[in-house]
């Protein structure tokens, strides 16, 4: 009986709730420089276009609904803690709609859209609205610093040491949505497959890193999760 499920998601579980990917033909690094946009380099050289992309992300991210994949994620982290089992979810994500789905601990790697934090005095605070180069920080007071709490290329993901310990103690490893082409999300089947853990990937099309695992379902997450989810609960073969 599977108790302990680590779960990765990724930019393809909020893709039917109207949210872009990044590396489908159409996602944003197919129409902008992630070079210029997501990195503090970036940042650095032009902040006003750097708030202006993430503010039209945030915007995005408030507006869209979660989708039946969010909830069956949120449904099998209470039903494996009913049971004495955890289901531990760590997105690359960085919007909310695990969160606004009922998933009660979401382990944000890549960091939250929804949180803003000061480079001057490092206060991180939860942020809707838009950001500029003009927007005082709430502690502080200064303003030009304040940046999306989320993480660039070239800076350390978070929760690092959280997530493999988790990692090590799971029983099963399923990745959604994600294309497998970004470290060290991209590494995690491989550290599943040295611990003996099973290895599924429920994706739109094979991932970068798909031969690393077990298995491979191929549809749209709405439809991918919520059947993996009964079949895991024991509702479904
Ligand atoms: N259902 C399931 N999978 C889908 C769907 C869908 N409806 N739509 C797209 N996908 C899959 C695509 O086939 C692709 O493999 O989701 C994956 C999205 O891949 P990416 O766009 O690369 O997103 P992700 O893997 O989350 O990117 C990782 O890269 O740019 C950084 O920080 C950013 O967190 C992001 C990281
Ligand atoms: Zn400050």
């Amino acid at each position: 009986m599977t108790r302990n499920v680590f779960a990765l998601t990724g930019a393809g579980i909020s893709a039917e709730s109207g949210l872009g990917t990044f590396r489908d033909t159409d996602g944003a690094w197919a129409r902008f420089d992630p070079m210029r946009l997501a990195t503090p380099e970036g940042f650095a050289a032009d902040p006003v276009l750097v708030h202006e992309f993430y503010n039209h992300r945030r915007r995005d991210a408030l507006a869209a609904a979660p989708n039946p994949a969010h909830a069956a994620l949120a449904r099998l982290e209470t039903e494996l803690a009913e049971r004495g089992g955890r289901l531990f979810l760590c997105t690359q994500n960085i919007d909310d709609l695990h969160e606004r789905e009922g998933s009660r601990h979401v382990v944000h790697m890549h960091g939250e859209l929804l949180r803003a934090r000061c480079t001057a005095c490092g206060t991180e605070a939860v942020w809707h609205d838009d950001l500029t180069v003009e927007t005082p920080c709430p502690h502080c007071g200064r303003s030009g610093g304040m940046r999306p709490d989320v993480v660039w290329f070239g800076e350390m993901p978070k929760h690092l040491d959280t997530i493999d310990e988790a990692l090590a103690e799971a029983d099963l490893f399923v990745a959604v949505g994600t294309s497998g082409a970004v470290y060290p999300a991209a590494g995690y089947v491989a550290q599943a497959r040295a611990f003996g853990i099973p290895t599924l990937a429920l994706n739109l099309e094979a991932a970068d890193n798909a031969g690393m695992f077990e298995a491979t379902r191929l549809g749209r997450a709405s439809e991918t999760v919520p059947a993996f989810v009964e079949e895991v609960l024991g509702e479904r073969r």
